[in-house]
């Protein structure tokens, strides 16, 4: 244990806030939990990149193709008629995951990624004109810059960005001064993957919209960790991706509401998303298969509706209570460790720790947090320009799921021990 750990011993850690989950039995639906790596026991601090499946997931998906698997929305046959059943009965579970009014408001996708270029390529190209502008924030990903920018160019629109201060918080003031006659769109995110700010959505939302702006929502980071209600938040589009919230890769959730997705013209072109074809002309099918081209990722749709399903009985809660518990923690013992800064102090914030060591590469640290068998990610994040406004090419971050414990947090500071004893 390092110097500052044993300060923080005892009396000093914060007290447990709880949260209601047994995390031993969590972790036992992991299978890959179990495992050693370098020799030591795995430390999965990666969360924020992509989570790890519960064997409820990983049934879903085997009993899928071991006993259901066909083509849906085509066949008559018993097999199509169970994967067509399964695919629309996880259609219902995303919806009321996060409160939709409607399940053809959910578009499945292959993640916020899609969801997004999804928006920017139908909504936003019929509606941003020349001399038009996006605005986004300085703490986007890159999956909600680029795509911005593609269309932006096309358009010859501006793109917008309001600014955050050194804590990582918008600047909320700065956000509505740029709303203004020329904004047509803004595109946000809920919760900052690189820092874990969280946003205040509702706000940004009633500020846009007093102001006529549409606003479409990344979600990829919020969804695991806490509940949302697009109702509730009355945002325009939510976007958000499986692989980060218990379920398999390449399948997500876009959701609009029903007006504007009507409105919209199709994202591509194929087969289920018409009703009629013929040379001259196509009539496009209903939502939601208007913006469900080719045969779908089933397998993937029934994957995350299992997952969902578990986050459900596990509670959302609970998990956002648990992983709280852990930043308030790693939050105190990582930052009392000399030559430690933490890049993102929001008042509110998910369960991210990004940090920098003094003299140190990210890259290095995750090096040789590996060796201890800890996994985290170190580099830009896909957030460049969030980098840049904190004068760094990098961090080092740790980020939490429902199955991370204190334990794994004291061995994430033994480790950084180790880091700075090589660099010393
Ligand atoms: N967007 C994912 C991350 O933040 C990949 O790591």
């Amino acid at each position: 244990m390092t110097t500052a750990a044993r300060k923080l011993d005892a009396e000093q850690r914060p007290a447990p806030i709880g949260g209601g989950l047994d995390v031993a039995r969590v972790r036992a639906d992991f299978p890959i939990l179990q495992q050693r790596v370098h020799g030591k026991p795995l430390v999965y601090l990666d969360n924020a990149a992509t989570s790890q499946k519960p064997r409820a997931v990983i049934d879903a998906i085997v009993r899928y193709y071991e006993g259901s698997n066909a083509n849906i929305h085509r066949g008559v046959h018993y097999l199509s008629e169970i994967a067509t059943k399964d695919y629309e009965a996880a259609r219902r579970t995303a919806q009321e995951f996060i409160n939709a009014p409607h399940a053809h408001e959910i578009i499945f996708v292959r993640g916020a990624t899609e969801g997004i270029n999804l928006v920017a390529q139908t909504f936003g190209r019929a509606r941003v004109q020349p001399g038009d502008e996006v605005l986004i924030t300085a703490m986007e990903h890159h999956s909600n810059i680029v795509p911005w920018q593609i269309l932006c160019d096309e358009k010859g629109a501006k793109l917008r960005v309001a600014p955050i201060n050194d804590q990582g918080e918008l600047l909320l003031d700065e956000f509505a001064k740029l709303l203004g006659r020329r904004t047509k769109l803004a595109a946000v995110t809920h919760v900052s993957n690189a820092l874990g700010t969280i946003n205040p959505l509702k706000r940004m939302i009633e500020l846009a919209h007093a102001h006529g702006v549409p606003v479409a929502v990344d979600g990829a980071q919020a969804v695991p960790h806490m509940k949302v209600d697009v109702q509730a938040l009355d945002c325009d589009f939510y976007t958000f991706s499986g692989h980060k919230v218990y379920g398999p890769t390449g399948i997500g959730v876009l959701y609009g509401k029903s007006a504007l997705l009507e409105a919209m013209p199709p994202y591509q072109g194929g087969g289920d998303m018409i009703s009629s074809v013929t040379f001259e002309k196509t009539s496009y099918n209903k939502l939601p298969y208007k913006f469900e081209a080719g045969t779908p990722d089933i397998a993937g749709v029934i994957g995350l509706g299992a997952a969902l399903t578990y986050v459900n009985g596990l509670g959302i809660g609970n998990i956002g209570a648990h992983e709280h518990d852990l930043l308030v923690y790693a939050t105190q013992v990582v930052s009392a460790i000399p030559g430690v800064r933490l890049i993102g102090t929001a008042k509110e914030k998910a369960g991210v720790l990004s940090f920098v060591i003094e003299g140190v590469h990210p890259h290095d640290i995750g090096t040789i947090l590996d060796q201890e068998g800890i996994a985290i990610r170190t580099g830009h994040h896909c957030s460049q320009p969030l980098m840049d406004r904190f004068g760094i090419p990098a961090t080092a971050r740790a980020s939490f799921a429902a199955y991370n414990t204190r334990e794994e947090v004291d061995a994430l500071v033994r480790g950084i021990g180790k880091v700075r004893e090589v660099f010393a």
